[in-house]
C-alpha cells in the first residue's frame, strides 16, 4: 500500500535517536542522527521534528539517549535523579505549546521517581524500555483515533485541514490525517483541501507529500482561501489536530485555526479536532490560560527553501566541488537573502532564506491561536469522541487514559 512508503518519523536506532528533518522535506529527505539530549532540544527548537504526538516521543527518547549517553559518570540514585529532573525539564521547555512535549517528558520523569529505589543501572533500563513502548503506543493511538474520527466522515467528503497532523506530526500515521487515511480506505473521501499554511508550510511541503504517498485526491490553497471554498459549498468537514485542549474544550492548534472555526461555523461545515488523550490537558481551565510561542521573525519576513542541485556540466560538478570541499559555502547575496551550498556525499543540496519583507519591517508571529470550545463539533481521541459539553465529556473521555493531568497528581 503507498501508506507505508511514508517512512516513520522518529525511532530509536543502536542507542541513537533518529528523525527525519521536517524543516528540508520534501524537496530533501535527511536523516538526523541525535547523539545527546541537547541535540534533541535543537531538533525540536528547529521545527525538525515536530507535531504534538511526535513532540511526546521525542521527549521520552531524548531523556531515553540521556541515560545511554550522558550518565555514565553518575553512581547514585539521588544524583541521578536530580540531574534527570534538570534534563526532563530543559527538554520540555524547548517549546512552550504543545502538551505530549511535557507529557512525555513528565511520564519517564514520573516512572523515574516511582522507581528510585531500583539499582541504577535497572532503573536506566526501565527508563530506556518505557521511552521504546512510548514510540510505539503513539502508531496504535493513532489508528483507535483514525476508526473513532473515520465513522464521523460521510461518504464522498470534501475534507479542509490545516498544517500538518499527519504521520511526521506522529511517530507514524497522524491525527487528523489518519483519519483522512482511514475514511479513504473505506472509500469516503473525495478530495482534501489542503491550506498551505504560513508561515513555515506544513501544509503545502508535509501534508501534500503524505497526500500524494497516500494516493488521496487533494488540492492545495493558499490559507486565505479557505473562506471563498466553504462560501460556494465546496468543504463537507474540517479536520484539524491539536497541540493542547483546555479542560473547557478550547483547542489551540496552529495559527490560522480559529479562523477556519469560525468560518466552519458560518458556513454550517463540522469542525473536528483528532488528537490523543495526552495533548489534553485538564490542568489548564480554558485556552486563554495556554502559553502561545513566538517565534523568530525571520520565518514571516521571508521564505525558507532547500533542495537538490542537478549539475549539468562537469564544470558546474567542479566549480560545487571546490566550493563545498571544506564544508558548507555560503554564498554572498545581496539584500540580506542567505544561500549555503553544501555537498552530501554525491549530492550537492541548497539551503536559502529570501527575504520578502523591507528590511527593519515589524513582524509579529505567534504559532497557535485558540479556537475557543464553541466552534468546536467534536474531539476525537483513541478513547472515544467528546461532544459539547467539554468540561464533561473530555473529563470522562480522558479518565484512566494517563494524560498530564493524571501523570502530575501520580
Ligand atoms: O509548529 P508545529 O508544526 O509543531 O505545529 C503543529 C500543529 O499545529 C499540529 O496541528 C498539531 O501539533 C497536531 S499534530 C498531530
Amino acid at each position: 500500500m503507498p501508506l507505508e512508503n511514508i517512512p516513520r518519523t522518529i525511532w530509536w536506532e543502536d542507542g541513537k535517536v533518529m528523525l527525519i528533518d521536517q524543516t528540508r522535506l520534501p524537496l530533501v529527505g535527511d536523516v538526523l542522527v541525535c547523539n545527546s539530549h541537547e541535540g534533541i532540544c535543537i531538533a525540536i527548537k528547529s521545527m525538525a521534528v515536530r507535531g504534538a504526538p511526535a513532540l511526546g516521543v521525542a521527549a521520552a527518547l531524548g531523556i531515553a539517549l540521556w541515560v545511554v549517553e550522558e550518565t555514565f559518570d553518575i553512581y547514585d540514585n539521588r544524583e541521578f535523579l536530580r540531574a534527570l529532573d534538570l534534563v526532563a525539564y530543559e527538554i520540555a521547555s524547548s517549546r512552550p505549546t504543545a502538551a505530549n512535549l511535557a507529557w512525555g517528558a513528565e511520564r519517564i520523569r514520573r516512572l523515574a521517581h516511582d522507581n528510585r529505589e531500583l539499582p541504577l543501572d535497572e532503573l536506566r533500563e526501565l527508563i530506556v524500555t518505557e521511552a521504546l513502548a512510548m514510540q510505539a503506543e503513539d502508531e496504535e493511538r493513532n489508528r483507535q483515533i483514525a476508526a473513532n474520527g473515520a465513522e464521523l466522515i460521510e461518504p464522498d467528503s470534501r475534507i479542509l485541514t490545516h498544517c500538518n497532523a499527519g504521520s511526521l506530526a506522529t511517530v507514524y500515521y497522524g491525527t487528523a490525517l489518519g483519519v483522512i487515511f482511514t475514511a479513504h480506505e473505506q472509500g469516503k473521501i473525495a478530495k482534501v483541501w489542503v491550506d498551505e499554511t504560513r508561515p513555515m508550510l506544513q501544509g503545502a511541503r508535509l501534508t501534500t507529500w503524505e497526500l500524494r504517498m497516500a494516493e488521496i485526491p487533494h488540492t492545495l490553497i493558499a490559507d486565505n482561501m479557505a473562506a471563498s471554498i466553504m462560501r460556494s459549498g465546496e468543504v463537507d468537514a474540517v479536520i484539524v489536530g491539536a497541540d493542547r485542549i483546555a479542560a473547557n474544550g478550547d483547542v489551540v492548534n496552529k495559527i490560522g485555526t480559529y479562523g477556519l472555526a469560525v468560518l466552519a461555523k458560518e458556513h454550517g461545515v463540522p469542525f473536528y479536532v483528532a488528537a490523543p488523550t495526552s495533548t489534553v490537558d485538564l490542568t489548564v481551565a480554558k485556552g486563554d490560560d495556554i502559553e502561545i510561542e513566538e517565534r523568530d521573525p525571520r520565518e514571516v519576513e521571508g521564505f525558507t527553501v532547500s533542495g537538490l542541485i542537478e549539475p549539468d556540466s562537469d564544470d558546474l560538478t567542479k566549480a560545487l566541488e571546490m566550493l563545498t570541499e571544506e564544508g558548507p559555502y555560503a554564498l554572498p547575496v545581496a539584500r540580506g537573502h542567505q544561500l549555503q551550498i553544501s555537498q552530501k556525499g554525491d549530492v550537492y543540496q541548497f539551503d536559502a532564506w529570501f527575504r520578502v519583507a523591507p528590511p527593519g519591517t515589524e513582524v509579529y508571529n505567534p504559532a497557535f491561536d485558540v479556537a475557543p470550545a464553541e466552534y468546536v463539533t467534536a474531539v476525537i481521541t483513541e478513547c472515544g469522541v467528546a461532544r459539547p459539553d467539554y468540561a464533561v465529556s473530555l473529563a470522562k473521555t480522558c479518565s484512566g487514559a494517563g494524560g498530564l493531568d493524571e501523570i502530575r497528581r501520580g
